[in-house]
């Protein structure tokens, strides 16, 4: 198990969209952690060059994330959703695709890396020993103690346990409008309900930011956190200019269908407040915003933006990724040190 060869227990969350680079995920090996190439929304070529991008910086081991497929969405589902938006702002064709995932597994089992997690939903157990038969570990992103069995009996050797506060997609197998009823799972919570579910290896993500935070995931039983907003202002990432500046602000987070048709949380925004009930529609609605969020990033419109951070966003500094991943680490021992003697 990679996990227990890693210097420190910090796993730099793949964030595709931007903020994932080869510089950021080899500045996180190199310091100890495990940095993460970004699969999402790249073609298996740009996917390839990524990879050999990684290793031209590092020697080191590193992970690859790739999205689980879903089945197209019924039109009558979104159609109208589209009709509100296309009123006021520039759209794309709302189309679905597989985000290439049979070639990204082809390439992965052609050209095998450490590690492969998985977000969106649970590889078959076939897949799962395919990449097990070329040596790669295989980590799967759960939300609840039902997708942890799932996961489990598919054969994951480790399982993301992604709490409500963690920025970005959520990670759900399925994810249904009726179900937002309900509130998902904070992530103290799920470490505890998985720990006493499943016996695989744990990984914490969602609103961890300092080494406290990275602390309290340990001693409830993660064998690591899995880091993204906490990067987002280092050099190394690919983030966006105006989002550099907005995780920086005191503004609140929310979970929104609006600009992709998939749970996610940003920093709240117009767009958000004004579609409250977007549909789910992953990811047809995501094609169809995307020359509505290029647009406004180009323009600095800060308002019509997927603005994806955690609930801890304000924390994030403004560090090269390898002395963050220093400080996650030594400030960890210090907070587990104080807890130690009972918080006197
Ligand atoms: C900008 C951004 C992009 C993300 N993209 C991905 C992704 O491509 N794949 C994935 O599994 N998780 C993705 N996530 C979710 C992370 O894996 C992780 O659950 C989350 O960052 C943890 O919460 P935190 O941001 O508060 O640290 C993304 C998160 C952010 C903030």
């Amino acid at each position: 198990m990679l996990l227990t060869e890693l210097g420190t227990p910090v796993v730099l969350a793949p964030m595709a969209g931007g903020p994932s680079t080869p510089e950021l995920a080899a500045a996180v090996s190199e310091a100890g952690g495990l940095g993460f190439v970004a699969a999402g929304y790249l073609s298996t070529g740009a996917l390839g060059e990524r990879i050999a991008a990684t290793r031209a910086l590092t020697g080191k081991a590193f992970g690859v994330n790739l999205f689980y497929p879903s089945a197209p969405t019924p039109t009558d589902r979104f159609a109208s959703y589209i009709e509100d938006i296309a009123r006021e702002f520039p759209i794309g064709e709302a189309r679905h695709d597989t985000d290439e995932w049979d070639e990204k597994l082809a390439l992965l089992l052609a050209d095998p890396v450490p590690v492969v997690s998985c977000t969106f939903g649970c590889p078959s157990a076939e897949e799962i020993a395919r990449l097990h038969g070329v040596g790669s570990e295989v980590w799967v992103t759960v939300t609840s103690v039902a997708e942890a069995q799932l996961a489990v009996e598919a054969g994951a050797d480790a399982l993301i346990a992604q709490g409500a506060e963690a920025g970005g997609h959520r990670g759900n197998f399925a994810d249904r409008v009726e179900d937002d009823v309900t509130d998902p799972l904070g992530l103290l919570a799920l470490l505890q309900l998985l720990r006493a579910a499943v016996d695989v290896p744990l990984i914490a993500a969602g609103g961890i930011a300092t080494g406290a935070g990275l602390a309290a995931a340990l001693a409830a039983g993660a064998a690591a956190a899995q880091i993204g907003t906490a990067f987002l202002r280092c050099p190394e990432a690919g983030t966006a200019p105006l989002v550099r500046t907005a995780v920086t602000l005191d503004t609140p987070t929310m979970l929104t269908r609006a600009f992709t048709g998939r749970r996610a949380r940003g920093l709240v925004n117009k767009f958000m407040l004004e579609h409250t009930g977007a549909p789910a529609a992953y990811p047809e609605i995501h094609y169809a915003t995307g020359p509505l969020r290029a647009a406004a990033r180009a323009e600095g419109n800060a308002d019509a933006v997927n603005l994806w951070a955690g609930q801890a966003h304000s924390l994030a500094p403004e560090l090269p990724a390898g002395e963050l991943v220093r400080q996650l680490s030594q400030d960890a021992k210090s907070a587990l040190n104080r807890a130690l003697s009972w918080g006197i």
